[in-house]
């Protein structure tokens, strides 16, 4: 007989209805970023681009002038318009599920966090420690941002956290990110950070940004001797993710802190990681962070963090463009902001080893993720 795995206490489960409709938001999501991307690019080159040119004498050439470019365009105002309705979509037809699921998932939670039966821990701040852009907006749109409590122990943003997670990156043709596939994108950053440090088997993990905890218990599974920490600002995904790692029997020990400012000991972590939490951080926080990184990181350890890879001279001009209106629109502030950093000048400045930093790009099935950090001299 096969052995049936115990089911999640705190998953998000929608039911056929719910999922019929979920299904529908992701199949038109896909169809604005596959199908009207493409036809809006052939539309840049064949009519914006040349337009712009005839009206100021010359093509144009970065993401303020293909904006300009597309401005008045209906198929990109079109795209614009339905990008920005089915975000909507996804928020609305995810909160039904939430919703049903709410009153049940916190007493989980509650229970979990009691009888802590994996042997992790929850560590929240007597003060919040969100800064902007976090604090200041809701990122991806989501109702009430990352950290909004609406009754005690607040869990409902970590809900609706994972289900659309699945959603909006199968959407983006991300297949293999489900938030209960074991925690697929963690091994990716465990791999590389295997390859770029083979002699290294981490003792003590710290996973900055690590939201509701799903890639952090990858590291647990992968070493399961470590000390795995995973740290995020905000308190609503922190409890899901302790009740997730528990009910998952993972044990980690989870708290609520600022990247930059973490109040763990010097050289407390010879992994420390992140998946795409710094570009929703701000300009003036990259640098903090990263001098926290070098500042917590052990001789011979290793910091490796994955981000988004818009670079400028990695997509074209019209990308470039949708990108900058996802910044002023959808809740993706600093998108184009992270991509515009010079981060190996980054890295040097918080005390990385000119030698040993790294800061380029590494592929998982079609995906490329853009990873950057580096090591520490024994
Ligand atoms: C896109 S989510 C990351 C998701 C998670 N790493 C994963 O792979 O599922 C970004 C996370 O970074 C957190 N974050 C942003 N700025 C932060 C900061 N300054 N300190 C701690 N966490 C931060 C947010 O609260 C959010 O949970």
């Amino acid at each position: 007989m096969t052995p049936t795995a115990t089911p999640n206490r705190m998953a998000f489960t929608p039911n056929h209805d719910e999922a019929a409709r979920q299904g529908f938001v992701t199949s038109l999501k896909k169809f604005i970023n596959f199908e009207v991307e493409a036809a809006l690019a052939e539309r840049f080159e064949s009519h914006a681009a040349p337009a712009y040119a005839a009206r100021t004498g010359a093509a144009p050439t970065n993401r303020k002038e293909a904006s300009a470019a597309l401005a008045d365009d209906p198929l990109f105002q079109l795209w614009a318009t339905l990008t920005y309705h089915s975000q909507n979509l996804m928020w609305d037809s995810v909160q039904d599920t939430t919703d049903r699921l709410l009153e049940n998932r916190l007493a989980a939670f509650q229970a979990l966090r009691d009888a802590t039966p994996s042997g992790g821990s929850l560590h929240l701040s007597d003060e919040l420690v969100v800064k902007a852009p976090v604090k200041t907006t809701e990122i991806h749109r989501q109702p009430g941002g990352y950290w909004r409590e609406q009754r005690p122990d607040d869990i409902e943003q970590g809900l609706n956290y994972t289900g659309t997670l699945e959603l909006y990156r199968s959407a983006k043709g991300m297949s293999a990110a489900k938030a209960d596939d074991g925690g697929s994108m963690g091994r990716f950053v465990a791999e590389v950070a295997q390859r770029r440090a083979p002699d290294l088997s981490p003792t003590a993990i710290l996973d900055m940004g690590c939201a509701t905890g799903d890639q952090t218990q990858a590291y647990k599974r992968l070493y399961p001797e470590a000390r795995v920490v995973g740290l995020d600002c905000a308190r609503p995904l922190l409890r899901y993710a302790h009740g997730n790692a528990e009910s998952a029997g993972v044990a980690i020990d989870f708290h609520e802190r600022d990247a930059a400012d973490t109040g763990f000991p010097d050289e407390s972590f010879d992994l420390i990681t992140s998946i795409i939490m710094f570009h929703e951080t701000s300009a003036e926080q990259v640098g903090p962070i990263l001098r926290e990184c070098w500042r917590l990181l052990r001789p011979g350890g290793l910091v490796v963090h994955l981000d988004i890879p818009y670079h400028a001279h990695r997509i074209p001009l019209v990308k470039q463009a949708t990108n900058d209106w996802q910044v002023r629109n959808n809740g993706e502030p600093f998108w184009t902001g992270f991509v515009e950093l010079d981060m190996t000048a980054k890295l040097t400045e918080a005390g990385f080893d000119r030698e040993q930093l790294f800061a380029d790009y590494e592929s998982s099935g079609a995906a490329t993720y853009f990873f950057f950090g580096g090591r520490k001299p024994w």
